[in-house]
């Protein structure tokens, strides 16, 4: 019978410690690294009027989706009546642009569908629904608060 010697694959409490440290520190790194991202892509929102004047309904046909960048919404008008969703991004406030699958996030590339739903974040919810109405002009107004 050939017996073979085991190695000592113990290491030792200061190699432990090391690495420790040295895993401490790479965790922090990428930690401040993230935050600084964060803070360097953050993009604050001017303060906007709670309602906004959209115009004459009649300038959003039916079946037509329309986005008034000013505001920043989406007028939709089906069958239903009018809708609004905002086009503000749930995550850190960012304008999302329309696409072809929905919508998507500039900032960080959180994605949306047609109807405003979250696709994939880092947005954790869809986007906001809003109050719009027709008001005693025929002027589309929309709340955005
Ligand atoms: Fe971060 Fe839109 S602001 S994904």
């Amino acid at each position: 019978m050939n017996a073979t010697p085991l190695k000592d694959k113990r290491i030792s409490r200061r190699s432990f410690l090391g690495w420790l440290v040295k895993g401490s520190l790479a965790g922090s790194a990428l930690l401040g690294l993230g935050a600084l991202l964060r803070f360097i892509s953050f993009e604050s929102q001017p303060s906007s009027p709670s309602q906004v004047d959209l115009g004459p309904a009649s300038d959003y046909p039916l079946g037509s989706r329309t986005v008034v960048t000013s505001a920043p919404v989406l007028v939709i008008h089906n069958e239903q009546g009018f809708s609004a969703l905002s086009l503000v991004c749930p995550h850190l406030g960012c304008t999302v642009g329309l696409t072809e699958e929905g919508f998507t996030c500039p900032c960080h590339g959180s994605r949306f569908l047609p109807d405003g739903s979250l696709r994939n974040g880092p947005a954790a919810r869809s986007l906001t629904g809003l109050r719009i109405e027709v008001d005693s002009n025929q002027h589309l107004i929309v709340y955005l608060g």
